[in-house]
């Protein structure tokens, strides 16, 4: 962005953050696009932070009681998905205050422009933006918080995060331009897969989302084995054939969505995909999918059950994150008000 010149980047260790907003329930949409790859990073070896963001999810009223339960259930989710609490660290963001106290700093070095710039903003304020929190505008300035905090180098994210992720390097860049040090890392947005945006399965332009007034529109990862088979059934196609090769599904944002979703399922690429399914029927296909859809995500669905049976130990899972979460954050978020110049005289 126009103010923010590049400096040269030092190095920084590998660091891997991400996070989800526990908003509602947990989509097909966040599992492909972030979960499965959280797991698959976790896998890699790298150092791994993932956190429930729930002062992000506040930016839009959230009855408390069920902010709670869904803060757990989405917990509950990263483990059943795959993610171990002793190996990632897993907790919830409000529990780390180094966040917000990074956020405001930030609140600081954003500028109001790029803010007003952000899709997002846009799309959820609406008609309405006299009437959103400010906290909603301030949002991506906390988001950056959140990785920094960390000096967090690689954020996996779905399609929709982009822009996001380049305020955050813009942030990163203008901060350590303003005070005149190589303090933070420029991150890169991680973005790849053959599902980085599942889009509805009513409307293949839209984004699979859990603010989607259609239940129909999308598959929960709470949803039981019948109900995903009878959603994708029920998805909105086209009455052609697939066809051979990916050209073929340009124009045709449904069929090209189940694709991928199958793509994604199966850990195979569209085009793998379309070549084994090469002239087929959606009455073919769509069982298939809804078969694999049902095997990959009824194991998590009927684990994620199990966790909930007991909330205590989801809570002491996401302390103990955040326990670990802030023994990292700490000291950073400390040389931050240093380098800002706050007096921090108070014996500790
Ligand atoms: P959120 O909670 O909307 O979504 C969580 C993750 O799921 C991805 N995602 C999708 N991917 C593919 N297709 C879809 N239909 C789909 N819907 C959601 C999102 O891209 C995201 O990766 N601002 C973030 C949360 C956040 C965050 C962060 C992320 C707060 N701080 C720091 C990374 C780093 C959000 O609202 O995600």
């Amino acid at each position: 962005m126009a103010d923010a010149v590049q400096t040269p980047q030092p190095t920084f260790p590998p660091r891997i953050f991400s996070g989800i907003q526990p908003s509602g329930g947990l989509t097909l949409g966040n599992y492909l696009g972030a979960l499965k790859r959280f797991v698959e990073k976790q896998e890699e070896g790298i150092e791994t932070i993932y956190c429930m963001v729930d002062m992000h999810a506040i930016t839009v009223w959230q009855d408390p009681e069920k902010l709670r339960q869904q803060t757990r259930e989405g917990a509950a989710a990263f483990i059943a998905a795959g993610i171990d609490p002793a190996r990632s660290i897993l907790f919830n963001q409000s529990q780390v205050t180094a966040h917000v106290e990074l956020g405001w700093i930030f609140n600081c070095i954003a500028r109001m422009g790029w803010m007003s710039r952000m899709t997002q903003f846009k799309d959820k304020a609406g008609k309405n933006s006299e009437n959103v929190s400010l906290g909603l505008f301030a949002y991506p300035s906390l988001m950056a918080a959140d990785i920094l905090a960390y000096k967090a180098t690689h954020v996996p994210v779905g399609d929709d995060q982009k822009q996001h992720l380049e305020l955050c390097r813009d942030i990163a860049i203008k901060f350590n331009n303003d005070y005149k040090v190589d303090f933070f890392p420029v991150v890169e947005p991680v973005i790849e897969g053959a599902a980085t945006r599942v889009m509805s399965l009513r409307d293949g332009t839209k984004k699979m989302s859990k603010s989607d007034p259609s239940d129909q529109s999308r598959i929960n990862l709470t949803d039981d084995a019948d109900t995903i088979s009878k959603k994708i059934r029920k998805a909105k196609t086209d009455p052609e054939p697939l066809p051979d090769n990916l050209d073929g599904l340009k124009d045709r944002p449904e069929a090209r969505n189940l694709v991928n979703i199958y793509a994604a399922l199966a850990g195979h690429t569209p085009e793998q995909v379309i070549r084994d399914y090469a002239g087929a029927q959606f009455g073919t296909f769509k069982p298939a999918l809804a078969d694999l859809a049902v095997a990959k995500l009824e194991p998590i669905t009927l684990e994620m059950n199990r966790l909930m049976q007991d909330p205590a130990e989801i809570d002491r899972i996401l302390g103990a994150g955040a326990d670990r979460a802030e023994a990292i954050a700490r000291p950073i978020v400390d040389q931050v008000y240093d380098i800002v110049g706050m007096i921090r005289s108070r014996r500790r």
